[in-house]
């Protein structure tokens, strides 16, 4: 389903792997053409943008950010949210989105905090990066992420897409719309409705206290 309007609302959607041919990518050009097609701003980005030497604090004493952090600082600040579509290595996420991570939790104020994401995964697994996912969340959350409850995960990726480059199995198409959808009317809400309470709690039940808020 696509929209007929929505306020203004401006997603990064970028694929963490570096190679040519990722399936990755493929699912982040089609996260955007989604984007778009509801009604939001879709800035795509490439990992080799973002992408830099090993996190040293020496090397940021004395050199300063690298120009791969400098630019996924800046494509974070720009947006409302963010996609990123990761593969998985290892059971975990690939090193260089760590690295990344870990250069631009360094700015001030620190970009990930409170700023909306939704994670998506592709793999010739069975279990479509998954597990990757779930790695990712960690840091991301740590960071103050807002990362949104549901993952999209495509298993067997190879054979997953049509001949358009669209995912073959209408069931699995709808759902990956549905999560996008959704996933944009939180942000828009967010961003557009005062009426929205802007707090954000780790777990159920909590409550809001200055003492529990995360620092930048
Ligand atoms: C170092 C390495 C480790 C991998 N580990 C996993 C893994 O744990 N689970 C998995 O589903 N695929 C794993 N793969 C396969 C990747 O999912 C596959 O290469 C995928 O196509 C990578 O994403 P991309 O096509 O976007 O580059 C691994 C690949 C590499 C290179």
């Amino acid at each position: 389903m696509t929209v007929t309007h929505r306020e203004p609302v401006r997603f990064l959607v970028f694929s963490a792997s570096l190679r040519t041919g990722s399936l990755n990518t493929r699912l982040a050009v089609l996260a955007a053409a989604a984007i778009r097609a509801n009604g939001g701003q879709a800035d795509v980005a490439s990992m080799r943008d973002f992408d830099a030497p090993s996190y040293n604090t020496d090397v940021q004493d004395n050199e300063g950010f690298p120009a791969g952090a400098d630019r996924f600082r800046a494509s974070l600040t720009a947006c409302d949210g963010f996609v990123i579509c990761a593969p998985e290595y290892n059971a975990s996420m690939p090193g260089a989105l760590k690295n990344a991570i870990d250069w631009v939790s360094r700015y001030k104020p620190q970009p990930f905090n409170e700023l909306h994401g939704l994670l998506m995964s592709a793999s010739p697994s069975m279990g479509g990066g998954n597990r990757g996912l779930w790695s990712l969340r960690v840091p991301l959350e740590h960071l103050g992420t807002r990362l949104y409850p549901d993952m999209f995960s495509l298993a067997q990726a190879q054979h997953a897409f049509d001949d358009l480059d669209q995912i073959a199995d209408p069931r699995l198409r709808d759902r990956f719309a549905a999560n996008i959808e959704n996933f944009m009317d939180l942000v828009e809400a967010s961003k557009h409705y005062p009426c929205v309470k802007r707090h954000w709690v780790e777990y159920l039940g909590e409550h809001p206290e200055p003492e529990l808020d995360r620092v930048e």
